[in-house]
């Protein structure tokens, strides 16, 4: 079975709409691109990268992906998904098109999908996904053949403008001015990042000291008209009892980099840890004019 490939797509060399013609995606002006044997297409375009291999390496989404897999945030999809209906039901629309802006290996938008399936929604939901990272999106289009995988940049997003309902972003890079003109009248972003406490068990292990650092201020947001809609957090305890587990956690995060080596050798030396998980959703919306 072939993916599924939405009609909101946009040539990332001159934004014309991209149709499909049997196994390409195509532009007025002839530029073509493939979709690939697993079901996503590339529309990064070399001037687009800003490295070889942009984005998260093959280890770290396959880190991602098994520490997913495990169900230690299942909680976090689930919330993400509640919020997500409660969005599409208050839109008066027929069809609704959610993108997940630096989606990784697609575990929040699959658990979205299969959930919304079982739910009788009275409207036709979409979802697309992209990522930077090729490995992360050739993960991604395993998970689903519903759901359009792209490997394309946040910061040039290859869809049409006013073709987006909602923009999910999670734990990672959101792009407020790049957003803002895919979104319809009224579309939403949710974000959604780490909280003060997440992790912190884990901090305290890698880090000589730790301080509470809250989710980033929505300063870029409100200079591009976003303002705050809804603000809500989700706690909960997750232990973690394996190292391999807590090193795919570690691996997935940003701690990776920035602890030190003693910091990563005292995690190497763990078998088990019991975390704190803290993280904050938060739907924008566009100030009324
Ligand atoms: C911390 S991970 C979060 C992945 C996923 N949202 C999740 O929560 O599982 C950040 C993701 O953003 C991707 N990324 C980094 N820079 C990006 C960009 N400019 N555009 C799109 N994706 C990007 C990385 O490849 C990585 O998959």
């Amino acid at each position: 079975m072939s993916n599924r490939i939405t009609n909101n797509l946009a040539c990332p060399l001159d934004g014309l709409p991209l149709i499909l013609h049997i196994r390409q995606v195509v532009c007025a002006n002839g530029h073509s691109f493939d979709v690939a044997r697993q079901g996503y297409i590339n529309l990064l375009p070399v001037q687009h990268k800003h490295s070889k291999h942009p984005g998260d390496s093959e280890a770290m989404v396959r880190a991602r992906t098994e520490f997913l897999n495990s169900g230690a945030y299942a909680p976090i999809a689930a919330k993400l998904t509640a919020i997500t209906h409660e969005l599409i039901v208050e839109q008066q629309v027929a069809a609704y098109y959610l993108l997940d802006a630096g989606c990784g290996d697609g575990y929040y938008l699959a658990q979205l999908f299969a959930t919304l399936q079982q739910q009788a929604i009275q409207r036709e939901v979409t979802l697309l996904g992209l990522d930077i990272s090729k490995p992360a999106i050739i993960a991604a289009a395993k998970r689903s053949k519903q759901i359009t995988w792209l490997i394309a940049s946040n910061k040039h997003p290859p869809l049409l403008p006013a073709s987006i309902d909602c923009i999910v972003c999670m734990f990672g890079y959101p792009m407020y001015a790049s957003f803002k003109p895919l979104l319809k009248p009224g579309g939403t972003i949710i974000l959604v990042e780490a909280g003060p406490n997440h992790l912190l068990e884990l901090r305290e292990i890698i880090y000589p000291s730790v301080s509470q650092s809250p989710p980033p201020e929505l300063a870029a947001a409100a200079a591009v008209g976003f303002t705050l809609k809804h603000e809500s957090c989700l706690t909960y305890r997750e232990t973690l009892a394996s190292n391999a587990q807590i090193m795919n956690l570690l691996m997935m995060t940003p701690h990776f980099f920035r602890a030190s080596q003693t910091g990563k050798q005292a995690a190497m030396q763990l078998n088990t840890i019991e975390l704190t998980i803290d993280v904050v959703f938060r739907v924008l919306v566009q100030a009324s004019v």
